[in-house]
């Protein structure tokens, strides 16, 4: 009853005019969404150019760079002709909110991933931000470096007035596809993925962050899925007031707090709800709520109901693992798991992912 209630107010205002298939990530609302296409005509593409950084000393940069690269790149005001300097190597991911390829740097002869963004897309995301000094996605990213998320090495504007980023290429899976062909590979590295995917997350909420798309998605393992890392800051944003006022509902509908859903004040506390449900469906290869169809409708259900326990689907699973997801899957903030700190260290003692089944099993 609460929870038709909650679907029938909130949803034609949020979801109408959303096209959101499940595995994919809402970044605003539509009237919202209206309202940024108007307003980012107005403004045209001045709020990032404003952002970049002040230009430092002259001849330094010339020596980085190198002379001429350096010069090429003030004729055209610093803006990067990504087709010339990078080689495709492979034909283009298309994320939600990019298009990202494996490259060849011509001018390092480096292997690297290039993401470039969704012009609109950004454009409509950072209004929705404008006036808060939001930092882009690439000024995020860059500030990482930790075994457990993507190297960043470089970002910028493409000569066509795009954001990019050059990251360390990741050659293994992503964890989503893992899950999707209920991989073998999984078995036995559950519980190192999970602390791998738990410390990543612990470096971006120390440094400040709310990721606000954790999903699985957005972990790249190894081939051999032994290990994994942390991608895509598209959605990420510094965890200070103005950024965690009620409203702001971006993220992957799956993933998604009942908070953000709600339309409710948000914090860190959103990741370890989306970081709990990655790894209950890393368990699994389950949801704990119902998939979505396609409109987010079904975001509107997480926390109304207590989710399937993992033994159901795991019978073998660690007792302390099964525990400590669940908690970060909390509807009430009080109750959830409140750190990553504090996940890593409930399960700190745990050396295997399943204990031996018990006699009769
Ligand atoms: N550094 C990387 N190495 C390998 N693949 C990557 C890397 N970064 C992104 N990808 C691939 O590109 C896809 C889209 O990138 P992502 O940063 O998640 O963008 P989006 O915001 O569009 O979701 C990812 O799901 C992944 O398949
Ligand atoms: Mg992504």
């Amino acid at each position: 009853m609460i929870e038709a209630l909650a679907t029938r107010s909130l949803l034609p205002k949020a979801l109408k005019a959303l096209r959101v298939e499940s595995g994919e990530k809402v970044t605003g609302d539509a009237e919202q969404g209206a309202s940024w296409v108007a307003k980012s005509t107005e403004t045209g593409f001045s709020a990032q150019e404003g952002a970049l950084p002040a230009a430092p000393k002259t001849w330094n940069i010339a020596y980085i760079m190198g002379i001429s690269s350096f010069f090429k790149s003030v004729m055209d005001g610093g803006k990067v002709d990504v087709a010339r300097r990078y080689e495709i190597l492979r034909e283009a991911v298309s994320g939600t909110m990019s298009d990202f390829n494996k490259v060849r740097d011509r001018e390092t002869e480096q292997i690297v991933g290039l993401k470039v963004l969704d012009k609109k897309k950004t454009e409509q995301l950072e209004m929705r931000f404008r006036g808060l000094n939001k930092p882009t996605e690439g000024e995020i990213a860059v500030q990482f470096n930790h075994p457990r998320i993507v190297k960043t090495l470089n970002h910028g504007l493409t000569t066509k007035g795009e954001q990019f980023l050059v990251m360390e290429f990741l050659e293994g899976p992503g964890l989503n596809s893992l899950i999707i062909g209920r991989s073998k590979l999984l078995d036995g590295n559950r519980l190192t993925l999970m602390r791998e995917a738990a410390e990543a997350l612990q470096a971006v909420h120390e440094a400040g962050f709310i990721h606000r798309d954790v999903c699985p998605r957005n972990f790249v393992c190894s081939p051999d899925a032994t290990s994994l890392k942390l991608i895509d800051f598209g959605l990420t944003v510094p965890a200070s007031k103005e950024f965690m006022q009620p409203g702001i509902r971006t993220g992957t509908p799956n993933y998604m707090a009942p908070e953000v859903v709600r339309r409710k004040h948000t914090d860190h506390r959103l990741d370890i709800f989306a970081f709990g449900v990655s790894m209950y469906e890393m368990f699994t290869f389950e949801l704990p709520w119902q998939r979505g169809s396609g409109d987010g409708l079904a975001a509107m259900s997480h926390g109304q109901s207590e989710p399937t326990p993992l033994e159901h689907f795991c019978p073998n699973i660690h007792p302390t693992l099964s525990k400590a997801i669940s908690q970060c899957m909390l509807p009430d903030l009080q109750k959830r798991m409140q750190t990553m700190k504090q996940f890593l260290a409930m399960i700190a003692n745990v050396k295997s992912e399943e204990v031996a089944p018990t006699a009769g099993n």
